[in-house]
């Protein structure tokens, strides 16, 4: 197998947790004997301070001409006064729009060896896992915007939330179909109580899932849902919901497990997927070398599973994290006193040395 991988590393801690993911790449390359070919590309407050843009035309032409992209982070109070359209955040959303990525998965699993920095009680947190699945090219995120305009003898802005039924077809029925493979179970999240889009949002979730007779669909208020993740997590499987609304819950789901360090994710479209790990850019401990790096290796399985479909190189890597962490490694964002603290180097080491 010969793969072309994109690897855009962006702000803050980009650069070492890809360096990290890539090198776990090469190892699983050379246990099956695959080309991976990795070129490397600006993107965020990096390309912005380079070349005056978040998304240099030749990142985004890279990343279509690819058969993956690994994503880092960007953003940073570096670029706070930028221009609203030139922000390092218009890099992530330029490339899901420009790339068609529609839906964005994120996996959070409770894993036994971490269940201790869980927020949550072990006896509510025990055996969580829920797969959130988020529009991502739609709603609020890309509706036409104003950022000031006088009204009413005062200023105001506003942004604006659509839905269209093909838009809101097209994700829920991903969901169900990955429902298959899991527990059968979605749960479809809106404001249908207040909001038009979230009532077209259940309808058509309701006629989608008519031809998945296998799968059970229910619905719940973003309100509601927010707080059933936090007193009964092991009640979901699959969550579907809209750009807005995944954004929030999948941050406050992505915390019960542990860490938000650890949690991957992939952006799925037409063509060219992107992966990258749910966490920002922490400037703060940029450089530094202590990132935890597990995040984005995980999300290197996501896209040995999803874009070469590598099922087995993917639990290689799954499975090499957990002996990592079983074997007490842990980087500062984990760490307490009786376990190995490992920077982002040696806990990428750990990974590859339990890979075969
Ligand atoms: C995420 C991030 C992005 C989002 C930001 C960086 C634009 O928070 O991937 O969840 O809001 O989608
Ligand atoms: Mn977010």
């Amino acid at each position: 197998m010969t793969k072309n991988i994109v690897v855009i590393p962006g702000d803050g801690i980009g650069k070492e947790i890809t360096t990290a993911a890539v090198n776990v790449l090469k190892k699983i390359a050379s246990k099956y004997n695959w080309q991976l070919n990795f070129s490397y590309y600006d993107a965020g407050g990096t390309a912005y301070d380079k070349s005056g843009v978040p998304l240099p035309d030749e990142t985004l032409a890279a990343a279509k001409a690819a058969d993956a992209v690994l994503f880092g982070a960007v953003g940073g109070d570096k670029w706070d006064d930028v221009a609203p359209a030139l922000r390092p955040e218009k890099a992530i959303l330029g490339l899901r729009q420009g790339l068609g990525l529609y839906a964005n998965l994120r996996p959070v699993k409770a894993m036994e060896t971490l269940l201790e920095y869980s927020p949550l009680k072990p006896s509510i947190i025990r055996g969580t896992d829920i797969l959130i699945v988020r529009e991502l090219i739609g709603g609020i995120y890309f509706g036409e915007r104003c950022e000031s305009e006088e009204y009413k003898g005062t200023t105001r802005a506003w942004d604006l939330e659509n839905y269209s039924i093909p838009e809101v077809e097209r994700i829920v029925a991903l969901a169900l179909t990955t429902a298959r493979s899991r527990k059968g179970r979605v749960t479809s999240v809106d404001k249908a109580n207040v909001l038009a889009t979230s009532r077209l949002w259940r309808k058509t979730a309701a006629e989608t899932a008519k031809k998945y007779s296998n799968v059970q669909l229910d619905n719940m208020y973003v309100d509601n849902c927010s707080m059933q993740l936090a007193i009964n997590p092991t009640r979901f499987d699959v969550i579907v919901t809209s750009n807005l609304f995944g954004d929030i819950l999948s941050d406050e789901a992505a915390v019960l497990s542990g860490s938000i360090g650890l949690m991957p994710s992939a952006s799925i479209g037409e063509r060219t997927s992107l992966y990258e790990p749910i966490h920002g850019s922490a400037p703060d401990i940029a450089g530094k070398g202590i990132a935890n790096p597990l995040g984005t290796i995980l999300s290197a399985a996501m896209l040995l599973r999803h874009s070469f479909s590598a099922e087995a190189a993917a639990a290689d890597i799954e499975i090499a994290v957990q002996k990592a962490l079983a074997d007490g490694y842990r980087t500062a964002d984990i760490y307490s006193p009786e376990f190995k603290k490992a920077d982002t180097l040696q806990m990428t080491q750990a990974v590859i040395d339990n890979i075969g």
